[in-house]
């Protein structure tokens, strides 16, 4: 009994306060916190290390740095390593990731999701390579996990040096904001390096990592809020790659949205929020952005149709018009891939003028990173339903789930432009000859661009040819959408023999 007792108070009470000081919970506080109430069972509390050099024989706490084991967030089963910043700064031992890999195996075995809440010091510097080795076997079971249980990463104190690379490889990392940071080398050895001034938080806090990197998928206020988004994030996923989504009850109504009938501006150069037709289209309240602040051209997150989760990828025109560009092409895709893992279907919502054009796209590889979106959407095997709201123009009516790549059921609102491009930019190129020789040549610019416009800019053609399965007014988007997703709830799709394809990364 005392040495649970010891084992509870980690570093011990002045270490605790220093904690709470700095507006931190303890791992142990955070532990309880995150799961529901008494479900935690703790696995390895009285663990050592086993380091004798630097007088390490003499500084010995139960735990050694890592509160791990299994409890229940909203009843179902989850794993959980929650590092201890009271003992050795919360930093990584060789027994300390023993006992993170004993969960991370016993998740994986089981089929349950991996949660990690970091605030570490890093490699125990008095353990050397025993401690490198420790993150290593970490790395290695977090691929293995990779695709089969859901993995979230929470940062809620410092994670610096090769322990950035373990939340790298889960699926989502939430940062806390002004109270955390990530980077592979810190301000001093920048500084030592590239002569560089630069802060913790201007390097590597929740607000750069959200906004620049787009390593961190969501921030929040404190601890307490971080813990929440974990459970939030959770409620939207199954359990492992082999179950469906938890399902809430719903009862079905008329389903109708006028709102969605106004929504999209008559001229179509001027843009529109995104969010508000998403808003319009998924069950009240339950829109989970994801990389909100990262390449707001694109808008990814989680929602319910009808009680069921569902991904959402969306063109969004007040920014950059929509465009699709390199940071949001990675971002559309990286959360693509997660939700054909874990069987959630997924939503296209189109209004794209196109890949946004320039020396700077093309030099840092928009055909390689664009190609990201256009590989994940095409191999997703999920529901995979798409809604043409406005433009969808040349490659980007490609990439953003078109039929050709496999899409279920593509619909179209009236006001859609489904061509290879603007009827100005087109009329330019195929009339350039009869408008250059007109006597008024902006006024045979506009009746070209007219003609054109009479032909292309519009959902018709597409339908004819069967690429859009039905032109449906914004208002009903709803109601089809959940028959159409409860239609393909059974989709089955049977896969070539292969060890793994080859995306372009
Ligand atoms: N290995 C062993 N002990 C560590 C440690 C590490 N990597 N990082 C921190 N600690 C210990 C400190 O010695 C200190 O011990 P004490 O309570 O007995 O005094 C305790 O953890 C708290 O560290 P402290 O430096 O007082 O906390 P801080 O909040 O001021 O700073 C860090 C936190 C992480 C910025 C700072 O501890 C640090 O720079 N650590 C080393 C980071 C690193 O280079 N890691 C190795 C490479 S991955």
């Amino acid at each position: 009994m005392e040495k649970i007792a010891l084992a509870q108070l980690g570093g011990g009470a002045n270490r605790i306060a220093k904690q709470h000081e700095k507006k931190r919970l303890t791992a142990r506080e955070r532990v309880l916190y995150l799961l529901d109430e008494g479900s935690f069972e703790e696995i390895g509390m009285l663990v050592t290390h086993r380091t004798t050099e630097f007088g390490m024989d003499k500084e010995i706490y139960y735990g050694d740095g890592v509160v791990t084991g299994y409890g229940t967030i909203n009843g179902r089963l989850v794993y959980v390593f929650a590092q201890d910043f009271t003992v050795f700064g919360g930093s990584l031992s060789e027994t300390h990731a023993e006992k993170i890999c004993k969960v991370m195996d016993l998740a994986l075995r089981n089929g349950a999701p991996m949660i990690g809440l970091n605030d570490s010091g890093g490699a125990r510097i008095q353990e050397g390579v025993r401690s490198l080795g420790g993150y290593a076997d970490i790395f290695h079971r977090n691929v293995q996990a990779s695709g089969v249980i859901p993995q979230i990463s929470a940062i809620m104190g410092p994670c610096a040096g090769g322990a950035v690379y373990s939340p790298a490889i889960t699926d989502f990392t939430i940062m806390v904001e002004n109270n955390s940071y990530m980077f592979v080398t810190g301000p001093n050895v920048v500084k030592t390096v590239t002569n560089e001034e630069v802060t913790s938080e201007e390097l590597g806090g929740a607000s750069t990592h959200s906004t620049k990197s787009g390593v961190a998928h969501l921030t929040s206020p404190n601890g307490i809020e971080c813990l929440e988004d974990v459970k939030r994030l959770l409620s939207y996923m199954p359990q492992n790659n082999k179950e469906k989504t938890p399902q809430l009850p719903y009862v079905l109504g008329e389903e109708l949205r006028e709102k969605l009938d106004t929504l999209v501006p008559e001229n179509a150069n001027k843009p529109y929020d995104m969010h508000e037709v998403i808003d319009g289209v998924v069950d009240e309240d339950s829109f989970f952005e994801i990389h909100k602040d990262y390449a707001e051209n694109i808008v990814v997150g989680f929602a319910r149709l009808a009680g069921r989760s569902i991904g959402i990828v969306a063109n969004n025109p007040m920014y950059l018009a929509g465009c699709l560009d390199v940071k949001s092409s990675i971002k559309a895709a990286r959360f693509t891939r997660f939700c054909d893992c874990f069987n959630i279907p997924l939503l296209v919502l189109v209004d794209v003028p196109g890949f946004l054009p320039g020396t700077d796209q093309e030099w840092n590889g928009i055909i390689v990173h664009g190609a990201k979106l256009l590989y994940a959407l095409s191999e997703a095997t999920v529901p995979k339903v798409t809604v043409i709201t406005r433009k969808a123009y040349g490659g980007a009516y490609d990439v953003m789930n078109s039929k050709h790549i496999g899409a279920d059921m593509n619909f179209a609102w009236p006001g859609a432009e489904i061509a290879v491009m603007g009827a100005k930019g087109a009329s330019e190129i195929i009339f350039k000859k009869e408008i250059n020789e007109a006597a008024d040549p902006a006024a045979k610019l506009l009746e070209k661009e007219a003609e054109y416009a009479e032909l292309f800019a519009n959902p018709y053609t597409a339908a004819q040819r069967g690429f859009v399965d039905e032109v449906i007014v914004p208002r009903d988007t709803r109601r089809k959408l959940i028959k159409a997703f409860a239609m393909l709830e059974h989709k089955a799709v049977p896969l070539p023999q292969r060890k793994h394809g080859n995306i372009p990364l």
